[in-house]
Parts: C-alpha cells; structure tokens; sequence
C-alpha cells in the first residue's frame, strides 16, 4: 500500500473499540474515533484512555452528518458503536443499531468514498440457542427456551426427541440465527445488512461475532452490560452478586485484546472478506463459579444470590467453536484466570466505584425484562429468601 492506512473505529471509546484504538495505532496506521459517550457508559465524560495520538470525533451513528465528517479518507472501517444489553427498549436498538449501520452503509455508497473494508462487531447473541448433545441422540441446534419451562424453574435444554437435558458443546457459524431478544435482533440486522450490502458492491465486509467479552475499561458505570463488571461493583460495595437462573447457564469469555486481535487479523485479510466469524475461547464458565471466583479474587466472602429469575429470549450457554477463525491464525492468548487478574488491578485503580445494578434490576423487572419462577415465587412468599 502506497499511503499509511487509516481506520475509523465507531464506539472507539468503549471497551472493544478502544483496544482495537490501541492496536491500529501499535501498528502504524492512523486512526479516527466516532463515539457520542453514551452517558450510561460514560458517566464522568470522556474516558483517560482515549489516546491525543487518535482523532475523536464526538457524534452519533445515528446521524448522517456525523458520519460524513469521520468517513472522510477512511480505508478500513471497525463498527463496534452500539447500544447494548438487556433493556426494555425495543426502536432505540433498532435506531442506533440497525438505522446508525445503514447510514454507515449509505454514506460510503452516496459520496462514492474508497473505504477497502467494513468489519462490523455481531455477537453470539445472534445465535438463539446454540449447540448442544443428547447423551443419546447425539448433536442437535437447540431452540430458545419456553417461558412456561423457565417459569417452572427448568432451565435446560432438553433433547427434541426424548427430552432428556443436553449439554452444551461448541456452536459453529453455521448453525441457525435469528435473535430471540431485541438486543440480538438488532445485531442481526447489523450484521445482515454490512454482509449483504458488501456482498452486492464488492466492498470487502467481515462480521465478528464476539462472545462474552471483558477486561480493562469495561463501563463501571453501565448496569446492563458485561456480567463480570457487575459482579464486581455488587463485591466492592459490599452486596452479593445476583445471578439468573440456577448459575449453572455458562458463557464463553474472551478477554478484550484478544478480540481486538481479531479485528486487526480479518481487517488484514482477504480470506475473510464477506465471511463471519466467532471469537470465543472454547471453552465455557458457568456464571455461578464466576460469581464465587470473582469474589474470591476480591477476598470478600460474600455468597452469590440465586433469587431464581430469568430473561426471556436469553441463552443458556455459549460455547463459541473457534475453529474457522484459527483458520488465519487467530487464537486466544489470555485465560480466564490471567485475563481476570489484569481486569482487577484495573478495576483496584478506578478509585471511588458506586452500584447502579439494583435500581436498573427493579426497573427491568417491572418491564418484564427479567422475570421470576413460579417455584421461586412460592420460596418468597414462604419467606425462604435470604
Ligand atoms: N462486550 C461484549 O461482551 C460483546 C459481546 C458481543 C458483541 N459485542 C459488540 O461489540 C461492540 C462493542 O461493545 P463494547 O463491549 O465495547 O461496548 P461499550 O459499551 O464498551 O462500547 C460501545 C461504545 O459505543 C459508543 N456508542 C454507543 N452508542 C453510540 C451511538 N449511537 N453513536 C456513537 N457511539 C455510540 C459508546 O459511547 C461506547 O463508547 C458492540 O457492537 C457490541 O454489540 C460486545
Ligand atoms: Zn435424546
């Protein structure tokens, strides 16, 4: 390439995009951030690690204008703004996900810019059950859960043939997608529309989906994001960790720079044009064990809370099969227990942490968002809470 690369990272404040920040900026390429500081993110402004070496852009993916202003002389573009988590809006995801990618999209298409790839940031989310075994029948693609099992506090996923429980075991891209909650269904579209928008103009697009990602400058201060943050600001304020379901739902945790590897090996990479990838480790925590070896590694000795509730359309495992990506040489290279011992010494550094989980959790029940048992109910009302 003649001139130095310059790449737009959306949402170059948050937790991914700053460390892909970091890495285009390791490997010599100028870079541009489009990030609003979505306040319930960003709640004291604009954050230190925000480095004078890349251009900031303070504008919305959902504005056109703002678009054109960073798009301007960008090659590569990494798309990981978005609005995320469980909440009960269902047009704001839809806005900021779906409308802010199809301006992305536009913007190149109607100035005719030169941009040589898009990478849009998808999830495992969009899987809505992944891949599990009977121990008789052998693999199958689960289907999201019934409300009427989870109200009864059967958090399985049962065989299709002879209902037994299944155990998880690697999802690969090609099993089936949808979304079962809006958060997912707004990544789906995401992701749709970059793959199909490359698809028909030949413009190189890649679409990652990312398992459970975590790390330094994960948002202390959002609620509704990143189980391990959660858990953290409940142990440093002294409260129990709440956890869904039985705490045996597990998660596939991938630590943030390993995830922003993967971003810089398909940006890269011709092979990976107009594909999609997971990135996960493979291998699967449960949330209850984390939730005890968070607090563990924080010495407190706080015991999680199982108040038996559940969310709707929410997975009960993820294990991300990783094998298309190690294809082009990607792999994970921090575990979970290194991975967590870098994400606490950040977070000892954060000074002053508050606890905003509670209020947000009373706020998603009366929207339904979270929910609980009917056996759970029964303990309540028996007075067997603890
Ligand atoms: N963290 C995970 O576990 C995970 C898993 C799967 C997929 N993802 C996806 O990865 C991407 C990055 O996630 P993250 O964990 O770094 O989130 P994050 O919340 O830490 O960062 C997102 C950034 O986008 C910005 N942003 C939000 N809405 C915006 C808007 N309308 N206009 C401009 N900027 C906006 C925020 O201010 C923030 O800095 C997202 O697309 C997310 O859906 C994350
Ligand atoms: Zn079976």
């Amino acid at each position: 390439m003649s001139h130095r690369t310059t790449a737009l990272v959306t949402g170059g404040a948050g937790l991914i995009g700053s460390h892909i920040v970091d890495q285009a900026l390791a490997a010599g390429w100028d870079v541009r951030i489009l990030d609003n500081l979505q306040r319930q993110t960003h709640r004291q402004g604009k954050p230190a690690w925000v480095p004078d070496a890349a251009k900031f852009v303070h504008g919305d993916v959902r504005n056109r204008r703002d678009w054109e202003r960073a798009l301007d002389g960008v090659d590569v573009v990494f798309h990981e703004a978005a609005y995320g988590g469980y909440m009960p809006e269902i047009a704001k995801f839809i806005d900021a996900n779906g409308v802010g990618t199809a301006l992305l999209l536009e913007t190149i298409r109607d100035r005719r810019l030169p941009v040589r790839k898009v990478v849009v940031a998808s999830s495992q989310a969009v899987y809505n059950e992944g891949a599990y075994a009977c121990p008789e029948h052998g693999p199958f693609y689960g289907t999201s859960r019934a409300i009427g099992r989870l109200e009864r506090g059967d958090y399985e996923v049962h065989c299709p043939v002879c209902d037994a429980v299944a155990a998880a075991v690697p999802t690969d891209e090609g099993a089936p997608t949808g979304g079962e909650n809006t958060y997912a269904i707004s990544k789906m579209i995401q992701e749709r529309l970059v793959l199909a928008w490359g698809k028909a103009t030949g413009v190189p697009a890649v679409a990652l989906r990312y398992s459970c990602t975590y790390g330094p400058r994960q948002s202390l201060f959002n609620p509704y994001t990143g189980v391990i943050a959660i858990f953290c600001t409940r142990l440093v304020n002294g409260l129990p960790p709440v956890v869904y379901e039985d705490g045996r739902q597990s998660r596939d945790l991938v630590y943030v720079e390993d995830v922003a590897r993967a971003n810089m090996v398909v940006a890269e990479d011709d092979r990976a044009n107009g594909r999609v990838y997971n990135v996960g480790t493979g291998q699967a925590a449960a949330i209850g064990d984390l939730a005890r070896l968070l607090a563990g590694r924080l010495g407190t000795p706080l015991e999680p809370e199982f108040p038996g509730e559940f969310r709707p359309g929410e997975m009960r495992a993820l294990i991300s099969d990783n094998r298309r990506i190690a294809e082009l040489g990607w792999a994970p290279r921090t575990g979970l227990d290194e991975g967590i011992g870098r994400y606490l010494d950040w977070v000892r550094e954060q000074g002053e942490i508050a606890e905003y989980f509670g209020a947000a959790e009373r706020i998603l029940r009366r929207r339904q968002v979270v929910r609980r048992a009917e056996a759970a109910k029964g303990m309540l009302a028996a007075g067997n809470r603890t």
